[in-house]
């Protein structure tokens, strides 16, 4: 079953055309990777994907429902949250809080509750802050609840932008780049936590220049290359394919890769 299509999916800046007619289909409970040069488009696909940008043409669907038109906040109520390239985190709110921002959405119990202090309100909180805590629990920062943002290492806070992004149970995750800065230890630890994400239900889009990883954890790799798909298929197919050795991999990563 696809949870997640887009069809000729396009987007033009004043010149430039950064995703150009982009077919992309992901499965459900699949881990996928959109990898490609920089430039290539990459993050723009996420932004049209969440919503933050509409495309100049072309149509994206959440099973099966077309959510073109929707805004970014719609998507997210349909199951769907994401990661930033840039880090975005809260740096003087506390690890907890953070989170906490990521459940908003499903909170809303209107300003009168809120204001009065309804029972309602009160079990909407504490249901909040328990799925926060877990969402801390799974990505390893539990003990680090009460700690400000800014005092974690890099590692962390990519880890923190995650658990915010999935404490809301998403069906679809977009993370873009969550290896970036990290070391190898922390890159495994890193695909240990996204395929038990997996596991657990959430289909994974990810973009990642470190090949290694892709590699190892995709179950399915769209290339593109100045805007445009080059390429779509299992990892082992798209590290022999040519055209994407030519534009991307280079003939040594390649070698290393079809080595390994
Ligand atoms: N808001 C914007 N206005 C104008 N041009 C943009 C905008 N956003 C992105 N671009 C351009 O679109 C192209 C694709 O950028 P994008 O950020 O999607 O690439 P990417 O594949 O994520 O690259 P990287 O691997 O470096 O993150 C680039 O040429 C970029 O300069
Ligand atoms: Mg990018």
């Amino acid at each position: 079953m696809i949870l997640l299509q887009t069809s000729a999916l396009t987007m033009r800046f004043a010149g430039l055309v950064a995703v150009d007619a982009v077919d992309l289909a992901v499965d459900a409970g699949s881990i996928h990777a959109l990898i490609g040069p920089n430039g290539a488009g990459k993050t723009t696909m996420f932004n049209l994907i969440s919503g933050l940008l509409p495309p100049t043409s072309g149509a994206i669907s959440l099973d099966g429902a077309d959510i073109t038109a929707l805004p970014a906040y719609a998507r997210a109520g349909r199951g769907m949250a994401r990661s930033f390239q840039n880090i975005r985190i809260f740096a003087s709110m506390t690890v907890l809080e953070n989170v906490l921002t990521g459940l908003h959405a499903s909170i809303a119990p209107g300003l009168a509750a809120i204001l009065l202090r309804l029972p309602r309100f009160r079990r909407q909180e504490i249901d909040a802050v328990s799925r926060a805590r877990a969402a801390l629990d799974l990505v390893g920062l539990a003990t680090r609840a009460g700690d400000r943002a800014a005092a974690l290492a890099y590692g962390d806070q990519r880890r923190l932008e995650i658990a915010r992004a999935i404490a809301g149970n998403p069906r679809l995750l977009l993370l873009d780049e969550p290896a970036a800065g990290m070391n190898p230890a922390e890159s495994s630890a890193l695909a240990d936590l996204i395929r038990r994400i997996r596991d657990a239900g959430t289909t994974v889009l990810l973009v990642e220049h470190d090949m290694g990883f892709v590699m190892r954890l995709a179950d399915r790799v769209t290339v593109l290359n100045f805007g445009r798909r080059i390429a779509d298929g299992a990892p082992a197919d798209i590290r022999r394919d040519p055209t994407v050795i030519t534009a991307y991999l280079g003939a040594k990563v390649a070698a290393r890769l079809n080595a390994a």
